[in-house]
């Protein structure tokens, strides 16, 4: 089975993160980390608060990048404050609403608008609800998925600038290292603003979701929370070095993502030209695409018989929609070829 329906990665891990598990000393797990003695929690928050340039306790770790979002929406929305109120991206992924449900949260969607063959956030709209709701958490996925859309770090920047600081806002950027290489914005961000929490991952870009390891930035001011989702005993001991390796080993994943790109663009120009069909700007490893809903059964049908996975959206007002993974380039050319033959019968 080809699984292009939850944003994998269908390629190699790099060389280095090979090397790292073969070379893994098993008889650290015999014991729990040291590094707490010397007050950081991993070896990986401190590569990271190194790379980053961001203190270490600033530095969040998780199990994934789920995690840490669950942390987040968990602990802010049971403050003795009482303030339950989430606000989520109208399309967005399902996961936001079901952590603040387990808390008996509030979430409220905020609008997203479609705008040629890109969706775009609502600036104004959004402070508007914030300052209607007094949200104790705004969520920003950026970019977001199934979207694909983005802020830029002005933007966010210039929308922070604008809320109430009684305001967390939890920024999942999950597919954000396909954006760019510049992440000096965090740092300058984290030290601007008190409110700010951002969340990564190595699943997306840097290809492991089996590993669970997500990592995130917050404001010094947010050190109760730190303290909150610290784990005192330490992580993973084998997931901090493959994690490590996977992060020093950017030019394999950069790569990729080139190749991502390049099969993007025939997505582009193949399916965005076929009559009916839309194929959305994004940045992240998965493209989103409208379809004549007539076609929904023959394409489940053709994807089934080719042994592939593809996400069909159900969502109300995303529902003529297919999410697709980038996959190798033969697979995404099986992917673009399936819909053709559909579509053109
Ligand atoms: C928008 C978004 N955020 C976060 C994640 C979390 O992934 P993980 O927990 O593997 O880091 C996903 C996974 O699909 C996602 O789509």
């Amino acid at each position: 089975m080809n699984y292009l329906d939850r944003n994998e990665f269908n390629y190699a891990p790099s060389q280095e993160v090979v090397e790292a598990l073969k070379n893994f000393d098993i008889n650290k797990l015999c014991f729990y980390t040291r590094i707490y003695d010397e007050g950081k929690k991993s070896i990986l928050s401190v590569y990271l608060s190194e790379s980053y340039g961001i203190d270490e306790p600033q530095v969040l770790l998780g199990y994934g990048g789920e995690d840490i979002l669950k942390q987040a929406v968990h602990y802010f929305l049971t403050q003795e404050d009482g303030n339950k109120t989430m606000l989520i991206p109208k399309f967005s992924w399902w996961y936001y609403k079901s952590i603040a449900d387990e808390v008996n949260g509030r979430t409220l969607q905020y609008p997203l608008y479609e705008d040629g063959n890109t969706f775009k956030y609502d600036f104004a709209a959004m402070k508007e609800m914030v300052q209607r709701e007094n949200p104790k958490v705004l969520l920003i996925a950026s970019p977001n998925n199934p979207t694909g859309n983005g802020l830029t770090p002005a933007e966010l920047d210039a929308l922070l600038a604008e809320l109430p600081v009684t305001t967390i806002v939890l920024v999942d950027e999950a597919y954000a290292s396909f954006v760019s290489t510049d992440t000096d914005y965090i740092k300058m961000l984290v030290d601007k603003y008190p409110n700010l929490i951002i969340s990564r991952t190595l699943s997306k870009f840097y290809g492991l979701p089996g590993l669970r390891m997500g990592f995130g930035f917050m404001s010094k001011e947010l050190a109760s929370f730190g303290k909150y989702s610290n784990k005192y005993l330490g992580y993973n001991r084998i997931s901090e070095d493959i994690a490590i390796a996977a992060l020093k080993s950017d030019a394999h994943y950069r790569n990729i993502a080139r190749l991502m790109n390049e099969s993007r663009a025939c997505f582009e120009a193949e399916i965005g030209t076929l009559p009916g069909f839309k194929v959305y700007e994004s940045v992240a490893n998965f493209v989103l695409i409208k379809y004549p809903i007539v076609l929904k059964e023959r394409l489940q049908k053709a994807f089934a018989d080719e042994d592939y996975k593809v996400k069909f959206m159900n969502e109300p007002d995303i529902n003529t929609h297919l999410r697709i993974t980038l996959g190798r380039p033969e697979q995404n050319r099986i992917v673009i070829d399936t819909i053709k033959k559909i579509a053109l019968q």
